[in-house]
């Protein structure tokens, strides 16, 4: 069934054929069950993270020199000296605006630049300041204030504390684990040969000498401070004399390969506090829960974009993507930690309370209590300088705008990429795309894009078609748009090397592929077999790559072809941990360690400002990538790679989508039914129920599996998953409206319940129950056999409806609901109004005028609120101001439609068929509807049971002011 290749001693996977591989052998395999984890290291496997976990809470050899302060309006910079080397550093912090500081430290006379992604590229602009006070100095520490925070920076050991509101929130080297890996130039022959010997007679992962040991040595080597003030060169000579010690600073081997490492080391780390808190979140992408655990029994959190094969479940291994930005809260506040570093990172957690150990506690030492909890972490990157941004809230909402400030928010996707995708690896050919289109049609599922796989392309040459299975596909795409529907196509960014493959041979003619480590074009193994891979980190290599997807070079697309990056960690399958080899040269200069994390966002950039092209920048387009960093949010979806067709992968979709939401990345999904396997039909048809409700919503499936599309199940499966796709459509203006919100404020889309109700610990850890927005509560039933689902209703005083039933539950506890198969626990909140459309077409392009359902859902004042935007859904007028924005009010008994904006000529069709008014205690006697100085009497019907008011044929355009009085 999966085939394997086998190289020395690496196993390398890839799917579904046999391919002629010189050098290869090939295996046919059964099913392999879970993650080759030897194929990825651990931290064991890595020199800078066993010397950065090797160290031990101490004293820090850092030192700041209050004399050097320089002061500037927004920043304040200081020298640091490492005392043990005698290296000396920058220390600058910069107060910026909102409620934001940012830290760095670099080395002051650096052998060789280290890399720092590009203003424009993670960081949208350079941050703006904010005036930073020099409030004085008081023995070793001087204070710097900023609005209601202020800066402690204790200048020997160094630590910086960081207080909001007089509270302390976040310490820096508190611990002392501060570590910064000077340049250093590559011992001489002598040592060479000592290292060498060496290496020849050690194993080749020595483990690091005992902690103790290295205790013991530290403490020795600070006594003797004063000899230490020694020459350069004779700090050199100590290095080298070190250097058998440390046998993989100059040289790493994982497995058969050798990272060269011409630079020596490099890594940077630090120890990062929050006291007071109990709870961290973030740091995506991990198969994991959404509160981070504690790792002080495993490996740290790792961010290094990887091709995991086949994932476990609940473990820090890394994925295919990072964004190093750590959330911390508490029911008073939350804090975001952003480590802007593109180089492998590791993050270590311990807490007080979960490690039931006790720490040297900032706030401790602040109150004397020791019994406030507190989270350490401590983060290490291979190379690159310490640069951290602390958002300092105070709320959830404001470190999302916070965050956005600095990396940029999702632009509002068009309205078919928020509705249903269907995907398969592969359909076959254009007759299988037409019967499932058509299918789609015959059994009444609304469905807007169909996706093809690499199978489609002319032997994996990304731009092209398999000529035999699609002939036409312009005529395939003009089929589906007839529909209003859209076609994905799979375009990953490894070439195949074929003279005769005009994108490859362009490439490679105008220098634009990344290099091996003697200069020569790198060529590496995957869908093709033998490739090569675009420089994405030169914009010029992303212009080229962006004119590929004009009409004119990407022969056979059309306009409503849009495009999926996969594979962009990036895969290569015969390379150390299934991507390319840390010293590979970029053709700026810089060595793939230093960059990894980041080439995967530049792939997807560059594609989507290639679709954007197509229309001079007209319209909106949709790109989908497997690999991310910070920013990714700014130009693609993101999904959470190759899951499984079991329960518990559907299960960890939620805190894995969450995760990524709370990071910025909004539009992020998973595969529905999971992409290895043959899911049963509950479980299909559970991941339906779920997936509708999650943000980006696409089923796929491994081309070994059985076809599962969802008119192929038994009826009431069918019945059940039509059901929850038509859910999805008749809730598409509110999810619009919500990632409308969200490009201006950055804010989650799909939001843990603590984001909503910050102050409600039971939240804390919830991560199977979650908000889209603030009105809607979702449970997906996530069990095998479950016909009940226990759903924490949030939010003392609240009251929650189930959006089918309208039965009523009080916030603050815990329920267990019936959930039968066609259930889905869904409830809005008292106190909102949600706009549906409930008459669901083929796709939701059909569905642009069709006429509005505003759900009113009243609070136990008999109050509520709500919010709808409009636009055209398709292209970029909305940023001139051609858009509808209309606030409505519940209130004394009236509804309120109040048009906040209509702007740039912009008019619409829709209107107004129906207000759903829940929870209304009484009967009114009377409808009317109030506009331009006329009233008119609405008919209705109330149920009494329920109490719901249903009123009918208000009639109104949606884009007009009027009220509707209940008497
Ligand atoms: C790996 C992707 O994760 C998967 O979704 C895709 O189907 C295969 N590559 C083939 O392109």
């Amino acid at each position: 069934m999966r085939s394997r290749m086998v190289a020395a001693s690496d196993t390398v996977f890839f799917s579904g054929h046999t391919m002629k591989v010189a050098g290869f052998f090939l295996l046919g395999l059964a099913s392999v069950f879970s993650v080759q984890r030897d194929n990825f290291r651990t931290c064991d496997n890595v020199g800078f993270c066993k010397r950065h976990r090797a160290l031990e809470p101490g004293t820090s050899s850092y030192a700041a020199s209050a004399s050097s302060m320089k002061l500037n309006p927004t920043s304040v910079s200081l020298d640091v000296l490492e005392k043990k080397s005698d290296v000396k550093f920058t220390l600058t912090i910069f107060g910026l605006k909102d409620n934001t500081f940012r830290i760095r430290l670099e080395e002051k006379d650096a052998m060789r630049k280290r890399y720092e992604p590009p203003v424009g590229d993670v960081l949208i602009k350079v941050p703006e300041g904010e005036e930073l006070k020099y409030n004085g100095q008081s023995g070793n520490q001087l204070t710097f204030n900023k609005g209601t925070s202020r800066v402690v920076l204790t200048t020997e050991p160094l630590r910086i504390d960081v207080y909001s509101d007089d509270d302390p929130v976040i310490s820096i080297n508190s611990q002392g684990l501060l570590k910064f890996e000077h340049t250093r130039p590559k011992p001489g022959w002598v040592s060479w040969l000592s290292s060498t010997l060496y290496s020849w007679f050690s194993p080749p992962f020595r483990e690091a000498p005992p902690a103790e040991n290295q205790d013991e040595e530290n403490k020795e080597e600070a006594q003797e401070g004063e000899e230490e003030q020694q020459k350069e060169e004779e700090v050199k000579e100590e290095e080298v004399k070190a250097e058998p010690e440390e046998p993989d600073m100059w040289e790493e081997t994982f497995k058969s390969h050798t990272d060269s490492k011409p630079f020596g080391p490099t890594s940077i780390g630090v120890d990062i506090s929050f006291p007071g808190v109990e709870h961290v979140y973030g740091i995506p992408e991990h198969a994991d829960s959404l509160a981070l655990k504690t790792t002080k029994t495993t490996d740290p959190y790792r961010l290094y974009n990887l091709d995991v094969f086949e994932y476990d479940l609940y473990n820090p291994m890394a994925l295919y993507g990072a964004v190093p930005l750590m959330l911390a809260h508490n029911e008073k506040r939350t804090v975001g930690v952003f480590w802007l570093n593109a180089a492998e990172t590791w993050v270590d957690i311990s807490s007080n309370v979960a490690d039931k150990s006790i720490f040297s506690n900032l706030a401790d030492f602040v109150t004397g209590n020791n019994e406030i909890p507190q989270t350490d972490t401590h983060w290490f990157s291979e190379s690159g300088v310490i640069d951290v941004f602390l958002m300092l809230g105070p709320g959830p909402k404001d470190v999302f705008r916070q965050y956005a400030a600095l990396t940029g928010t999702t632009p509002l996707p068009p309205l078919f990429s928020i509705s249903y995708h269907q995907c398969r690896w592969n359909y076959n050919d254009q007759d299988d795309v037409r019967t499932v289109d058509e299918n789609f049609d015959k059994f009444d599922i609304p469905y807007d894009v169909i996706w093809l796989d690499i199978e489609h392309t002319d032997g994996k040459r990304y731009f092209t078609w398999d000529a035999a299975k699609f002939p036409n596909s312009i005529e395939m795409l003009r089929n589906i748009s007839s529909k209003g529907r859209k076609m994905v196509t799979i375009v990953d960014p490894h070439l195949k090397r074929d003279d005769n493959y005009k994108v490859f041979a362009e490439a490679r003619d105008k220098g634009l592929l990344i290099k091996n480590k003697d200069g020569g074009d790198f060529d590496g193994w995957c869908w093709p077999g033998s490739s090569g891979w675009p420089d994405f980190l030169e914009k010029h290599v992303r212009d080229w790559w962006a004119d590929k997807f004009s009409a004119s070079e990407y022969v056979g697309s059309a306009p409503n072809l849009y495009v999926w990056n996969d594979m962009n960690e990036p895969s290569v399958f015969n390379a150390p941990e299934i991507t390319v080899n840390r010293d590979i040269k970029h053709l700026g200069g810089w060595e793939n360690r230093e960059v990894h994390n980041i080439y995967g966002m530049y792939v997807h950039e560059a594609t989507m400002d290639g679709l954007l092209k197509r229309t001079n920048y007209q319209e909106r387009a949709f790109v989908l990538t497997r690999a991310f960093f910070a920013g990714t949010q700014r130009t693609a979806a993101v999904w959470t790679g190759d899951n499984m067709g079991e329960w518990s992968h559907l299960k960890i979709s939620n805190p894995m989508i969450m995760s990524l939401n709370l990071v910025g990345i909004t539009f992020s999904g998973a595969d529905v039914g999971g992409f290895f396997r043959n899911p049963d039909n509950e479980l299909v048809t559970r991941w339906y129920q779920a997936g509708a409700f999650q943000p980006f919503f696409r089923a796929h499936a491994h081309l070994d599996t059985k076809r599962r599309e969802p008119y192929l199940l038994p009826d009431e499966n069918v019945k059940v998953i039509r059901e929850a796709i038509r859910a999805r459509y008749t809730y598409l203006p509110y999810w619009y409206t919500e990632f409308f919100t969200s490009e201006k404020d950055g804010a989650a889309v799909m939001r843990p319940l603590w984001v909503e109700f910050p102050k409600e610990k039971a939240t804390f850890g919830i991560d199977d129950n979650y908000m889209i927005g603030s009105a809607l509560l979702v449970r997906p039933v996530t069990d095998q056999g479950a016909t009940n689902a226990n759903v924490y209703f949030p939010g003392a005083g609240e009251v929650w409806y189930d959006v089918e039933t309208y039965q009523t539950y009080k916030g603050q506890q815990e329920v267990n609901v019936q959930a039968p198969l066609s259930k889905i626990p869904v409830y809005q909140k008292g106190g909102t109004i949600i706009p549906r459309k409930m008459r669901p077409r083929r796709s939701s392009t059909l569905m642009f005028d069709d006429p509005f359902t505003l759900v009113v859902a009243l609070d136990p004042k008999q109050e509520a609120n709500g919010q709808l935007f409009i636009d055209d859904y398709r292209t970029f007028k909305y940023r001139d101001g051609a858009y509808g924005f209309i606030k409505y009010s519940f209130t004394s008994h009236k509804l309120h439609s109040n048009v906040e904006h209509q702007g740039s000529g912009f008019t619409t069709k829709e209107w107004l068929e129906r207000v759903i008014v829940v929870g209304l205690p009484h009967e009114p006697r009377k409808v009317t509807l109030h506009q331009s100085g006329q009233t008119k009497e609405l008919i209705f019907t109330y149920d009494s049971t329920t109490h719901v008011l249903i009123i009918r044929k208000p009639g109104v355009n949606i884009l007009q002011n009027w009220t509707i009085s209940l008497h």
